[in-house]
């Protein structure tokens, strides 16, 4: 079974978000903005993501979820895609003992098929070196969609469960959340974009259901503790309903 989902029961909520999923937009603009090329937004970008590693696991995030190439990125110039996948790389190849060290697991998620070989490989063993951490786990999301993921989750309960393809009355959100990517985590407490933009770019769009939406203009390679801190204090001042009334909230405390 899955954690806590917030359709079919009322999650327990605290002051810190256990779970922070954000996406990291922004970087081509930062670059532009310097008369720089856009790769250069995304080669300072990795220095942000480090910052909110760090800062995350210190304010006791338990899960934090980075949005780093969505299914439809592989629509921009080719160059720029090549220049992604190679910064993908050689950050796994570089940070991996940084995070053993933070006590971060790492989980990377999206369909990899469409990834060389040799990064398969480095994602596996990475996520295989951090498979005992548990102060935090840092999951990437990399070629996923959120259409995706849903899709690829009704795929594997129906092979799993073929009798649901002829009796499709017998399937529930119970029984298709365990096949979700993200299926080892609760859902997002609080959902951050910089860069400006109000969308979820196909993003996490099923566990995103009852998710804190915070929007920063701030362009990610900006992206610093004190701006973490900002969001976390924007989060703690939400009343999360669920679907009930202030007055219901209120009876309970
Ligand atoms: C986000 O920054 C990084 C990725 C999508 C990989 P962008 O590259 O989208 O930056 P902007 O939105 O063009 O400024
Ligand atoms: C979303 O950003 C994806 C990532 C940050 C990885 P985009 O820059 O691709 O989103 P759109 O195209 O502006 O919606
Ligand atoms: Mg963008």
């Amino acid at each position: 079974m899955s954690q806590s989902s917030s359709t079919l029961a009322v999650p327990t909520t605290g002051p810190t978000p256990r779970h922070v999923a954000i996406i990291m937009d922004g970087n081509g603009r930062w670059a532009t903005q310097r008369h720089l090329p856009r790769t250069a937004g995304h080669i300072r970008g990795v220095q942000a993501v480090r910052r909110v590693v760090e800062a995350c696991g210190r304010r006791g995030v338990e899960y934090l979820t980075l949005f780093a190439f969505s299914s439809e990125n592989w629509r921009r110039p080719a160059q720029e895609v090549s220049l992604l996948m190679r910064l993908f790389v050689r950050t796994l190849e570089k940070e991996v003992g940084r995070l053993v060290e933070q006590g971060v697991r790492l989980r990377v998620v999206g369909d990899l098929s469409a990834f060389d070989e040799k990064l398969r490989r480095l994602i596996l063993a990475a996520e295989e070196r951090t498979a005992d951490q548990s102060a935090l786990t840092l999951t990437i999301a990399a070629n996923y969609g959120g259409r995706w993921d849903i899709l690829q989750a009704i795929r594997a309960l129906w092979a799993a469960h073929p009798e649901l393809i002829s009796q499709p009355d017998k399937m529930d959100e119970a029984m298709l959340e365990p096949w979700l990517a993200m299926a080892y985590a609760p859902e997002p407490d609080l959902f951050i974009r910089t860069g400006g933009e109000q969308r979820i770019s196909n993003f996490l769009i099923w566990q995103l259901a009852y998710t804190e939406l915070y929007f920063t203009d701030c362009y990610w390679p900006d992206f610093k503790a004190q701006d973490i801190d900002a969001a976390f204090a924007w989060y703690r001042g939400r009343e999360r309903r669920f679907g009930r009334t202030s007055a219901q909230l209120a009876a309970r405390s």
